[in-house]
């Protein structure tokens, strides 16, 4: 099973960008997850295109890009030239989802799509053919360092059901409140791709964090 540790430059040193880069080229982290906010689909405002193209030239890992965005159609195009390789969208903030995955796909990056908790898993099931990867996210998305839902192991295994139904092999990645505490039963539970801020960063020795969250 392909697991993968994304994470979530959100709670990274902004004033050392380039260090926290390398300490991320340096560990077992695949991926890098990059959270950008809009402060209308989110009341929260993160960065923009400048920092993710910033991040790109001192990051050899692949940036894991997670839009909170509305309008996200509109952004496709500057995203995948900023450096995105995988491009994850709210389902909830797109008009036409099935649009916004055909123009992710043409970019010729990888697509994601994703939901709140409060959104039912179901309505992914149109599109989970069309996905690299589905992103469920464990906390509401805005901010960093909130609280696991709990309920999110029945959702991760509601997804799994129709995946197997309709025969999909799109990764399943989760996102918020993940610690070193519930990583190997969030794994257990068939989860491929873990996105972590305040529990790596906030840590004494992030890359150590990263390889124990990873060995799970
Ligand atoms: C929240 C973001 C997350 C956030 C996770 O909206 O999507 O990626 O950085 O932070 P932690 O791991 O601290 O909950
Ligand atoms: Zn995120």
């Amino acid at each position: 099973m392909t697991k993968i540790i994304s994470p979530s430059l959100l709670s990274a040193d902004f004033g050392n960008l380039k260090t926290e880069c390398e300490m991320i080229n340096a560990s077992e982290a695949e991926w890098l997850h990059i959270d950008v906010m809009d402060g209308s689909f989110v009341p929260n405002i993160s960065f923009g295109f400048p920092v993710i193209e910033a991040v790109k030239k001192h990051c050899n890992k692949m940036l894991d890009v997670h839009i909170m965005i509305v309008h996200p159609e509109k952004y496709v195009q500057r995203f995948a030239k900023a450096g995105a390789g995988m491009l994850t969208f709210h389902f909830e903030a797109a008009e036409n989802p099935q649009e916004v995955i055909n123009l992710i796909r043409a970019e010729g990056i990888k697509v994601g799509i994703t939901i709140n908790p409060d959104v039912p898993v179901s309505s992914l099931e149109p599109y989970i053919n069309h996905v690299d990867m589905v992103l469920l996210m464990t906390v509401f998305a805005g901010y960093g360092g909130q609280k696991f839902i709990e309920n999110s192991y029945d959702r991760i295994d509601e997804l799994r059901a129709i995946m197997k139904r309709k025969n999909a092999n799109c990764l399943i990645e989760i996102d918020g409140g993940v610690n070193l505490e519930n990583a190997s039963k969030l794994f257990e539970h068939g989860v491929n791709v873990l996105v972590a801020g305040n529990a790596i960063f906030n840590t004494p020795n992030p890359k150590d964090t990263i390889r124990d969250m990873l060995n799970s």
